[in-house]
């Protein structure tokens, strides 16, 4: 990575464009390699998807393309080191909700009746029982905040990025709160960024769970998950997700798809049923970047650029937060990328594609 040039203190040595979970989780990694880094929001920092999410590190979703089982893996790896690099930094602990998940086999999400509640054990024939983990991304993004605000980082919320020009080893920046240098610039805003990258809604609800039905996994099928929270503020609290939706920006939340998923939701525990036993406590919506292929664009934007991008994480977007920042740290600084990037190149769909500005 070339230094800024002397003269133009304020300017960083890498500019992030996008302060979700995915570009803030790379300026702690740009930071903890040396460099000066600044992060522009067109709203403010982790806001939007990044909370939206149930937070499974579901790296052994059947529905995951095979090509993201590397960088999944890597990423469950660096979990613990992420998680303590943020509590070092911040004094806050983000601890895991949850260490199992039960997957239901496809040919028994449509057929579940409560008959099958004793199934919800290990070695059964109805569920797999993963060893997989899950964090409350609400927790993880004000711990991730604090630590991102208590090194040299800048975060410049409200500024959009609206063109970037390469020229001579400088990229100049033309933003909604003024222009900026910088000689590496990295896309980190999700479904805010590339025009191959489309937003993907998905509706949830968190309900309260009474102390007669003590949840400690996450189940899920094919069509819907249980993710309870089992300490820090929502402690007792059981997410019910997720619609998928190609409906562009919209993040209105309707009745209709929330008792849809109840009831998908009841038909695995039927306490789940009863509103006055689990009374919804929330409702949201949030916005996946989606790709063609589902799987995440990371590296350089074009060859002869010194702009990357690290978009696309579709439903998976915390679980490969570290791995993403530690992939692209790496290219950045000129190094090998610990997991083979070939599968997620930035330049694998149409030229046409480009900034989405
Ligand atoms: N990560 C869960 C979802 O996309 O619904």
């Amino acid at each position: 990575m070339r230094r800024a040039r002397q003269n133009l203190e304020a300017s960083p040595d890498v500019c992030i464009a996008g302060a979700g979970i995915i570009g803030l989780a790379l300026a702690l990694e740009l930071h903890r390699c040396g460099a000066r880094v600044t992060v522009l929001d067109r709203d403010t920092a982790l806001s939007h998807t990044s909370i939206a999410a149930a937070g499974m590190l579901a790296a052994q979703d059947p529905e995951n393309p095979s090509q993201l089982k590397p960088l999944s893996e890597r990423s469950v790896a660096l979990y613990p080191q992420f998680l303590s690099s943020i509590e070092a930094l911040s004094g806050c602990a983000v601890p895991f909700q949850t260490s199992r998940t039960f997957q239901a086999h496809p040919s028994y999400a449509n057929a579940f009746d409560s008959a099958m509640l004793p199934a919800l054990t290990p070695g059964s024939n109805h569920f797999q029982m993963l060893d997989e983990r899950s964090v409350d991304p609400r927790q993880l993004a004000a711990a991730l905040l604090a630590a991102v605000r208590n090194t040299t980082i800048t975060i410049r919320e409200h500024t959009a990025l609206r063109s970037a020009v390469d020229s001579n080893r400088n990229i100049r920046l033309d933003t909604t709160t003024g222009s900026l240098d910088t000689p590496y610039l990295v896309h980190t805003q999700g479904a805010w960024s590339l025009t191959s990258v489309i937003p993907r809604k998905g509706q949830m609800l968190s309900v309260g769970l009474p102390s007669s039905l003590k949840l400690r996994d996450v189940i899920r099928t094919t069509d819907i998950y249980i993710v309870p929270r089992t300490q820090g503020p929502r402690a007792g609290h059981a997410l019910i997700g997720a619609t998928v939706e190609d409906v562009g920006f919209d993040t209105t939340t309707h009745d209709v798809d929330l008792v849809y998923l109840r009831n998908q939701a009841a038909r695995l525990l039927p306490q789940l049923a009863d509103e006055k036993l689990c009374p919804t406590v929330d409702r949201w919506a949030g916005l996946r970047p989606g790709t063609p292929d589902a799987l995440p664009l990371l590296g350089r934007l074009t060859d002869d650029s010194n702009q990357f991008v690290a978009v696309g994480h579709y439903r998976n977007g915390i679980l490969l937060a570290p791995a993403t920042a530690e992939v692209l740290a790496q290219i950045i600084i000129g190094r090998e990328s610990e997991v083979d990037l070939t599968p997620f190149s930035p330049q694998r769909f149409p030229a046409k594609d480009g900034i989405a500005q």
